[in-house]
């Protein structure tokens, strides 16, 4: 709760201002982001779908070819939809593997320990209620066998691109030498087709942002006017940056509790929210910069998306 204030505050008060995407999920948000990916315009689930769906087997062969003993963490599992054809696939090929699934909500975790072995006959489910890095480190002191990590739905795309190598370091401190690491990445496109998925005709996402909004009066009572500000996504093929700001409709000032008030001019904008958009050669040199080796990658029919299999070296 501090540091939600501390951070919403700081982001608040800056020139210009800002709020932290991470702030957008909680159970509202998870539930929009669920709508989100139902929405015909928000093509990155189905991209990558086809290639769990249509590729798993190849996926399952080509890991196997590394280590037939072995841990799958996934880091944000969500519902793990995707990754029940990866396991499946897995387990047709007698592969001896426990799936650690990480996330931050709790709801999700008791559900995936409880369902999945329901779908997946015989699998070890384990999973890590918590942040990334402290629950790989859990995983690390429970079991010394190699890890398969899965990072999947470009999360990734969610670190700026400056900090996204050095994300990947740090993930290396957690694993070891062997381990391999799957992660979804969201290709450079027609800018038409990605702002449309960031701008959906329905307004979900737009009900998604201002619900961080909504958040922020509900937890430090504050006093937006959800209606005086628009959701506002921007585009730059040539940096494949794409941005989401809410704009205020007019000059006003929100309050927030007993901290004080915040001065909003007509047109300023709140940044929200990155979601990079890569070129393949970009996401082999970050393997590169951080000290993966590219196994393979996987695409969808379209190659609107990247599922880049690398080994820490
Ligand atoms: C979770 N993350 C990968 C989503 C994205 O595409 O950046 C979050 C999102 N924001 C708006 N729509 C979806």
């Amino acid at each position: 709760m501090d540091q939600f204030f501390d951070d919403i505050w700081r982001g608040l008060k800056a020139s210009p201002k800002y709020l932290q995407s991470k702030y957008f999920y909680d159970e509202a948000g998870d539930a929009i982001f669920m709508e989100i990916m139902e929405c015909p315009e928000y093509y990155l689930t189905n991209c990558e779908r086809e290639i769990f769906s249509n590729q798993s087997n190849e996926l399952a062969n080509t890991i196997l070819n590394h280590f037939h003993e072995f841990d799958v963490a996934e880091l944000g599992a969500g519902d793990a939809t995707k990754t029940v054809y990866l396991l499946e696939a897995l387990a047709k090929h007698k592969a001896d593997f426990t799936y650690y699934p990480i996330d931050i909500s709790a709801n999700i975790i008791t559900r995936l320990n409880k369902q999945l072995p329901g779908i997946i006959t015989g699998i070890r489910v384990h999973g890590l209620n918590g942040e990334y890095f402290a629950m790989l480190e859990e995983l690390k002191r429970m079991s010394a066998k190699n890890k398969l990590v899965l990072f999947l739905g470009s999360s990734i795309g969610n670190i700026p691109l400056a900090e996204t190598a050095g994300f990947f370091s740090a993930l290396k401190a957690h694993l070891m030498p062997g381990d391999l690491l799957l992660t979804g990445f969201d290709l450079k496109k027609d800018p038409k087709i990605i702002l449309d998925a960031y701008n959906d005709k329905a307004g979900v996402t737009r009900r998604f942002n201002l619900n961080l909004l909504k958040r922020i009066n509900n937890t430090l009572d504050a006093d937006f006017d959800l209606s005086q500000f628009e959701h506002c996504p921007a585009y730059s093929d040539e940096t494949g940056e794409c941005k989401s700001y809410l704009q205020s409709l007019k000059n006003q000032i929100v309050r927030i509790g007993t901290a004080g008030r915040i001065d909003f001019k007509e047109g300023e904008q709140i940044y929200m929210e990155i979601s990079q958009k890569y070129s393949v050669q970009q996401t082999d040199e970050i393997a590169e910069a951080a000290g993966f080796t590219v196994v393979r990658h996987f695409y969808d029919s379209k190659k609107w998306f990247l599922d880049a299999l690398w080994q820490y070296r």
